[in-house]
């Protein structure tokens, strides 16, 4: 089969383009997808360049977002048959394993993460265990799904009760709200009756994220940390109920002083790096909450392909790349200029 091969840590030229790369056969209650199309998230980025921490057996292949159809099942499957299309998602824990079975599974341990901990979908076929797959109806197209798998699946649990759980109301802030994760945060906050304050880079990504629905945007290329910081705090002078975060360490001190009393920053990246200070007196004196959190659960992208479906939220695709060519579509990603997700077709 065709696949994008990850040879060495590094830049663009790690990835080699291969078409005789041994295509998986599904066994036990596996299924064979035949990938229509995938994605690139930051995390594919970070792999190339070398994962702090996580050792990746080499050769390697990226990507988390699988959308594809069935082209074959392994002896054990049932309720799924050839042609039918289906969304992957993308934590993999072992058979039986409890907490996957009550919709836990980013609490499981251990847990692989196609892309990483193990080969993804950066290829034509991969095979995935039954309960993996989440049917996507016909109405939403391959390279849309492809932003729900990782980006949409983790602002949809960011959003959730579990973690963040925003009511109508209440004030929610992003940065990179013109990103693969924003661009879905942004809307799905605005469905719970949020108002949206969201952060770019450039005029037509501010455009774009008012389209969206945020309510205020501001421009990072004009304005440091401190002065968004100063310019939200007008615009929601109790601060923000949400914050859903990935900047990190650079980001943090404007987070944790923008918090309203109650509030919560809930946290999945690490873009600016790993370490920050924390007030720990004005944490408790307003009572504030970090949450930590990986990914989501297999119920919140079932809810996320169903909201794309009945068309209350829509998938945003920055740029479209070949397999070939998944060496551009990383400098693309590298260039920050895109809107929504980079996705990449595998046809
Ligand atoms: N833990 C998890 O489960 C999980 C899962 C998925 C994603 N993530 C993380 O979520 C983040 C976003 O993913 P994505 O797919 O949306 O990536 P993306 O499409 O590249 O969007 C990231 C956005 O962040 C903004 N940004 C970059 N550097 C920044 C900085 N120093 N300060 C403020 N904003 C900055 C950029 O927007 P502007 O330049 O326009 O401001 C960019 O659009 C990544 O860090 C990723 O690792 C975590």
């Amino acid at each position: 089969m065709k696949a994008v091969l990850l040879t060495k840590h590094g830049g663009v030229d790690s990835l080699e383009f291969v078409d005789d790369y041994p295509t998986p056969s599904p066994a036990g209650d596996e299924v064979l997808v035949r990938v229509m199309a995938t994605g690139l998230n930051q995390v594919d980025q970070l792999i190339l360049r070398g994962y702090p921490g996580i050792a990746i057996p080499l050769p390697h292949i990226q990507g988390g977002d699988i959308a594809g159809v069935v082209a074959g099942v392994g002896p054990d499957v049932q309720g799924w048959k050839e042609g039918d299309r289906v969304l992957v998602f993308p934590i993999r824990t072992e058979p039986g394993d409890e907490l996957s079975a009550k919709g836990l599974d980013n609490l499981s341990h251990p847990w692989q993460f196609y892309g990483m901990q193990i080969k993804g979908g950066h290829c034509e076929y991969v095979a995935v265990p039954q309960r993996n797959l989440v049917r996507l109806p016909d109405n939403v197209d391959f390279g849309d799904a492809v932003q729900l798998g990782v980006a949409g699946l983790t602002a949809m649990h960011g959003l959730s009760e579990k973690v963040g759980d925003v009511k109508p109301g209440q004030q929610f802030f992003i940065w990179g709200g013109a990103g693969g994760l924003g661009t879905i945060a942004i809307q799905l906050a605005k469905l719970k009756g949020a108002t949206v304050h969201a952060v770019a880079s450039s005029a037509d990504k501010l455009e774009a994220m008012k389209e969206l629905g945020a309510d205020f945007v501001y421009n990072r290329s004009e304005m440091d940390y401190e002065a968004i910081g100063n310019a939200v705090r007008g615009n929601a002078p109790a601060g923000i109920d949400l914050i859903l975060d990935y900047v990190g360490p650079g980001a943090f001190q404007t987070n944790w002083g923008l918090l309203a009393k109650g509030g919560t920053m809930a946290f999945c990246g690490i873009l600016t790096g790993v370490e920050t200070t924390i007030h720990l007196q004005f944490s408790y004196l307003r009572q504030l909450r970090f949450k930590g959190y990986y990914l989501g659960n297999r119920p919140d992208l079932e809810q996320l392909v169903a909201l794309v479906a009945d068309g209350k939220i829509k998938a945003v695709k920055a740029a479209e790349f070949s397999l070939a060519d998944a060496g551009k579509a990383h400098q693309f990603m590298d260039s920050n200029t895109g809107i929504g997700k980079v996705v990449i077709r595998v046809d």
